[in-house]
C-alpha cells in the first residue's frame, strides 16, 4: 500500500470510529451545557468563487480537529450543498419552517463526520415568516449549542436581504475571494453594504483559487487598501489561502470534498492549515452575541 492509500485508510478508520450519530452526540453534549457555538457565515460579493466547498472542507477540517460541526445551507435560493456532498435530503430547512418536522429529524449525518442541514429551493424569504414561525424557529434553533463547536453557514452570493440577514447575524463573517476583478469588486460592495447599513466592522478574508502566496497577499492588500480609503477604519483579518487546484473540480465531479477525496492534495493541506488558524484566534469573542442571539438577530432583523 503507498503512503497516500495508507494515510487514507487511516483517516477514513478514524472517522469511521469517531463518528457520532445525532443522538449520541445530543446525549453527550448534554453533559457540556457551557459550550461555545462559534457562528460563521460564509459568503462572497460574486458567485462561483467556491463558497460551497470551502464549506464543506472546512467543515471536514474541523472534524478532523476535533470539533463537532453543522453546515447551514441558507444559499435560499439555490441550496448545492447536497449535491456536492452527494446527499439527497429527504427534508429541508423547508419542513422546519412550516412546523411540519423538528430541527433534529432534518438535521444530516454526513458521513463525512459532520452534520448538514439542508436548505431548499423555493423557500420563502426571511421576511415572509410569521411571527408563530419566527417563535419556533426560536426555540428549535436556540438547543444547537449543545450539539455543535461551530456552525458554518453557506451564505449564497451577492446583496439580497436574505444573504445579508444571515451575515448581519453571524458573529464571524469569512469573506470568500478570487483573482477575478470582479470577484474582488463585488468584495468589497458587499463588505461596504454591511458596514454601512449594518454596521459590521470587523470581516475574515480567505483567498481562494489563487496561483501562490504572493498573489494571494496581492489580493488582500488590494482589498484593505480599498476599504481602507472608502469605507475608514474597518478590520480585515487575512485568514490564508487556498490554492488553484485541479484536484478541487474532479473531488466536486465525484460528489465529495477534496478534503475527503484528496487528503495529500495542496488545496487539502490548505484546508487544514486554514481550519487549524480559524481555530487559533481568539478574538472570536469580540464578535457579538451567542447562538441565540445569532437567531434573533436573524429573525428580528429580518422583519
Ligand atoms: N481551489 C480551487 N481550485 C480549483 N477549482 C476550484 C477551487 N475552488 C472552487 N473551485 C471550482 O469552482 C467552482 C465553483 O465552486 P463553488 O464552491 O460551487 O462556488 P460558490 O459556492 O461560491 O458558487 C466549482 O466547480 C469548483 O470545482
Ligand atoms: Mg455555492
Amino acid at each position: 500500500m503507498d503512503q497516500a492509500s495508507r494515510l487514507r485508510t487511516m483517516v477514513e478508520d478514524a472517522l469511521r470510529t469517531g463518528q457520532e450519530t445525532w443522538s449520541v452526540a445530543k446525549e453527550r453534549s448534554l453533559k457540556d451545557e457551557m459550550n461555545e457555538l462559534r457562528v460563521i457565515s460564509v459568503t462572497s460579493g460574486k458567485g462561483g468563487v467556491g463558497k460551497t466547498n470551502v464549506v464543506a472542507n472546512l467543515a471536514l477540517a474541523l472534524c478532523r480537529l476535533g470539533k463537532r460541526v453543522l453546515i447551514l445551507d441558507a444559499d435560499l435560493g439555490l441550496g448545492n450543498m447536497d449535491v456536492l456532498l452527494g446527499l439527497n435530503p429527504r427534508y429541508t430547512i423547508q419542513h422546519v419552517l412550516s412546523g411540519e418536522k423538528r430541527l433534529e429529524e432534518v438535521i444530516l449525518n454526513v458521513p463525512a463526520g459532520f452534520h448538514l442541514l439542508p436548505a431548499a429551493s423555493g423557500i420563502p424569504e426571511l421576511t415572509d415568516l410569521t411571527h408563530a414561525q419566527r417563535m419556533f424557529l426560536l426555540d428549535e434553533f436556540d438547543a444547537l449549542h449543545h450539539f455543535f463547536d461551530v456552525l458554518l453557514i453557506d451564505t449564497g452570493a451577492g446583496i439580497s436581504s436574505n444573504v445579508m440577514y444571515f451575515n448581519f447575524a453571524a458573529m464571524e463573517k469569512l469573506v470568500v475571494i478570487t483573482n477575478e476583478p470582479a470577484s474582488l469588486t463585488d468584495a468589497y460592495a458587499l463588505i461596504k453594504v454591511l458596514a454601512n447599513k449594518y454596521h459590521q466592522k470587523k470581516f475574515r478574508i480567505l483567498i481562494n483559487s489563487a496561483k501562490s502566496n504572493r498573489e494571494a497577499e496581492q489580493i488582500y492588500k488590494h482589498l484593505c487598501v480599498v476599504v481602507d480609503r472608502f469605507l475608514g477604519s474597518l478590520s480585515l483579518d487575512y485568514l490564508g489561502w487556498i490554492p488553484y487546484d485541479e484536484n478541487v473540480p474532479k473531488a466536486v465531479r465525484r460528489q465529495q470534498a477534496v478534503l475527503d477525496l484528496f487528503p495529500l492534495s495542496k488545496a487539502s493541506k490548505k484546508f487544514m492549515e486554514v481550519a487549524e488558524r480559524l481555530m487559533s484566534f481568539s478574538d472570536h469573542c469580540e464578535f457579538d452575541g451567542d447562538v441565540k442571539f445569532f437567531w434573533q438577530r436573524l429573525l428580528k432583523t429580518a422583519h
